[in-house]
């Protein structure tokens, strides 16, 4: 397939690059753009050259899915070499994105023409590499080194105008982006090329303190990540060396990136969260219901972050409390947070009314009649939800989705509540639901087909990251928490102190530690559900000391003291002698003598608690991909996506071994816990991998 042709058109010639679906640079397109710049600098017809591309967008970068093979020439940073050097002038006309090596390659365009609507931006780190093709080089001359290191260190994408500000772009137009690059080629004819790389950087501005002041400021925000430091080092390069020298450091780095393990993981990652989407029994010809409104029942610490999902994308929300008190503060609470983004700036004061403007309260089930899709979000008890779901049946019209945000109830019990089971799911949010990119999409027995793929495709409206799973206690991420949770509680009464636990696992790149993080949610609510479940269902070594610290009023954060003390309106936790003592009361009780727990030992039990119930998950179909248990534990628990999520973890210490270490813990530890998961020990015998099992069974 020809992905780069040639126009020419009065003296100019237009290259249009089409590659669909986003115009990735994978071979073809290399080698078009490089023999095209070959011929036109002998054409004589020809004076200055357009690049642009058709379908939805400039070049969105290098083909990911040619990492890992070996590389074939032309290379990108060849290319982009061989554009700057054109004596003709050449002109990138820019729509859609233009990232990573589609902006490198628009940097060594002379000139750059873009739509307002179009965005740039080096997302290379987010893959766990450096934009490689002189990114690192040129960002920095053209727009200076404190945006290019913004730009290269955050990824994100920067819209027209920021850009134009930035220098990057010379012109922005509303429409007709093509006649505009050709007039400015016109234009510039005469002017000859003016090439990124041979601007000058004022390197004394940009000294040791710039730079050691930038990586104080990424220090929290980049923590474990292997990358940035390798980003920062190469803007370093470009104020400090001659362009030819810097793309040699850059290329160096690049390659120390590519090859660290972070790469792959983050990789995996991106195509981890492609792959959730495609559903089986779900295609293109499926179809979707239109949702218009939506109505959500309980106004508490998730209906209202529910609620705000869809008015942020101008979809209105009827919200139904049982009384006017409780209303008034779930909508005082939701306004609340717009107005903090009003405050830093994310809003206007006339932005914020219009999205008030999005709610309607009300007390009454008759005021549901004409939405699309009601999300019950009450109290955590089978009784309520099922006398919730019999009054959505008595209202709702015909067709309307009927979903409830339970975090641990058998969706199919609720479904069964309704006399339209096949319009009833499960929408489990994560807190704060207005924040949180994960939606575990939760596909009871008899939800119909199109009542899946439309929460698939509004999932994606909402702007979150839709995970499939089947029905059993508490889904795919709060069914692995619960093993986790156990041993890392378990560290603790045989020895380790909490905090020494949180440091293992904070340093293993977890966002907080597992006793931290019980404290936020409350120590009571897990003592609230272990009563109800009885002593015999759960490990009661693990949990007695927590339950003594919930009995003497230690509930948490929320009472300044729980596992960690917590100083008058502070939330950082402070170990707490009493706690211990505490502790080793509660340890002796056991009958435990208390050892040092190295904190390798915890990861590794934490670690392989979380992986084992990931593979029963699996093997029992309950997810249908093992990327899509690593999407859920990074997008809803703060899983280091540097490590790609719990099962592409395993897969790079080797399945073999993590099968290995589960049976020592077994013999070690009581077999009841540690039964490893019958999928588990079927690959590590066979030698595969999760991801094998998930190219295997390609859904
Ligand atoms: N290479 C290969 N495939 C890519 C790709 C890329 N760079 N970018 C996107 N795709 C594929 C996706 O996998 C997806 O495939 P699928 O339909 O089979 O699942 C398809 O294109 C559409 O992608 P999205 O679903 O993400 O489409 P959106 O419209 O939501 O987003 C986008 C478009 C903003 C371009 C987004 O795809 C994106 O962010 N892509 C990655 C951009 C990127 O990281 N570029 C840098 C690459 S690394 C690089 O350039 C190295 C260089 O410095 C040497
Ligand atoms: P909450 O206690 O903050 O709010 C529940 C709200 O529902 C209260 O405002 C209450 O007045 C209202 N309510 C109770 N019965 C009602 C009824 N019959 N009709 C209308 N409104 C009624 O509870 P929260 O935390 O918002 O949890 C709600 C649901 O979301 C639960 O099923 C919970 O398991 C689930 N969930 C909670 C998460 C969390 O972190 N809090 C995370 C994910 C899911």
């Amino acid at each position: 397939m020809t992905t780069v042709s040639k126009e020419i058109r009065e003296g100019i010639a237009i290259i249009t690059v089409d590659n669909p679906p986003v115009n990735a640079l994978s071979h073809s397109v290399r080698e078009g753009l490089a023999r095209e710049m070959r011929e036109l600098s002998s054409n004589a017809d020809v004076r200055a050259i357009v690049i642009a591309c058709a379908g939805r967008t400039f070049i969105a970068g290098a083909d990911i899915r040619e990492f890992g093979r070996p590389p074939q020439p032309p290379h990108l940073p060849d290319v982009v070499t061989e554009i700057e050097a054109m004596e003709k002038p050449v002109v990138a006309a820019i729509h859609g994105t233009a990232l990573g090596g589609g902006l490198e390659v628009a940097l060594a365009c002379h000139y750059r023409v873009a739509l307002g609507s179009a965005k740039i931006g080096l997302p290379e780190v987010k893959l766990g590499i450096l934009p490689g093709a002189g990114g690192t080089q040129r960002l920095p001359r053209i727009a200076g080194p404190a945006n290019a290191l913004d730009a290269i260190i955050s990824g994100r994408h920067v819209g027209a105008g920021e850009a134009k500000n930035w220098g990057v772009l010379d012109e922005v137009v509303e429409d007709d982006l093509l006649d505009a690059a050709i007039a400015f080629a016109h234009a510039s004819a005469d002017n000859g090329p003016r090439r990124t790389g041979e601007m000058e950087i004022d390197s004394d501005k940009f000294g040791p303190e710039f730079f050691a002041q930038f990586r104080e400021s990424i220090a929290r925000k980049t923590r474990g990540y292997f990358a940035p430091e390798r980003c920062v080092q190469c803007v370093e390069a470009a104020v400090s060396l001659p362009l030819e020298e810097g793309l040699k450091r850059e290329r160096e780095l690049f390659q120390e990136c590519m090859s660290n393990p972070q790469a792959k993981a983050l990789q995996h990652m991106f195509f981890a969260e492609r792959q959730v989407s495609r559903i089986p029994g779900i295609d293109k010809g499926t179809p979707r219901r239109d949702i218009k409104r939506v109505g959500i029942i309980g106004a508490g610490t998730m209906g209202g972050g529910i609620a705000m999902n869809f008015a942020n994308v101008g979809i209105p929300v009827t919200i139904l409390e049982v009384e006017q008190e409780a209303l008034d503060r779930g909508l005082g609470v939701v306004r609340k947070n717009y107005e903090r983004s009003a405050a830093k700036g994310k809003l206007t004061a006339e932005q914020v009314e219009g999205l008030m403007g999005q709610f309607t309260g009300t007390l009454s089930y008759d005021d549901l009649g004409d939405c699309d899709l009601i999300i019950e979000a009450v109290f955590e008890t089978m009784e309520i939800k099922k006398k919730v779901f019999g009054e959505l049946d008595r209202v709702a019209k015909k067709g309307a989705i009927l979903a409830s945000n339970t975090s641990y109830l058998d969706v199919n019990e609720i479904a069964a509540s309704t006399s339209r089971p096949d319009d009833v799911l499960g929408l489990h949010f994560f807190s704060p639901a207005n924040v949180m990119r994960l939606l575990e999409i939760v596909r009871a027995d008899q939800t119909a087909p199109d009542v899946l793929a439309t929460c698939v495709g509004l999932a994606k409206a909402i702007r979150k990251v839709g995970v499939v799973a089947g029905v059993c206690h508490g889904f795919i991420g709060n069914r692995m928490l619960s093993p986790y949770g156990r041993e890392a509680a378990l560290c603790v009464i045989e020895g380790a102190k909490p905090e020494e636990v949180d440091a293992a696992l904070f340093n293993f790149g977890m966002p907080m530690g597992p006793m931290t993080m019980s404290d936020m949610a409350g120590l009571d609510i897990g003592y609230l559900n272990r009563q109800g479940l009885g002593r015999e269902s759960y490990e009661t070594k693990a949990y007695d000391w927590m339950d003594r610290l919930v009995e003497s009023g230690r509930k948490g954060l929320k009472v300044g003291a729980g596992v960690y003390a917590y100083d008058e309106g502070s939330r950082t936790p402070k170990p707490d002698p009493a706690v211990l003592t505490l502790i080793e009361t509660e340890s002796a009780k056991a009958g435990i003598e208390r050892r040092a727990i190295s904190s390798e030992e915890i990861v590794e039990r934490c670690m392989m608690a979380l992986i084992n119930e990931g593979a029963k998950i699996l093997g029992e179909g309950k997810a249908y991909r093992a990327s899509d248990i690593d999407v859920v534990y990074v997008n809803g628990y703060g899983y280091p996506p540097y490590r790609g999520g719990p099962m592409h973890y395993a897969d790079s210490l080797g399945l073999e071994n993590v099968y290995a270490k589960i049976c020592e813990f077994g013999e070690k530890f009581g077999p009841r816990w540690w039964q490893p998961a019958p999928l588990l020990k079927e690959l590590a015998e066979a030698g595969k991998s999760f991801a094998d099992y998930d190219r295997e069974n390609a859904k």
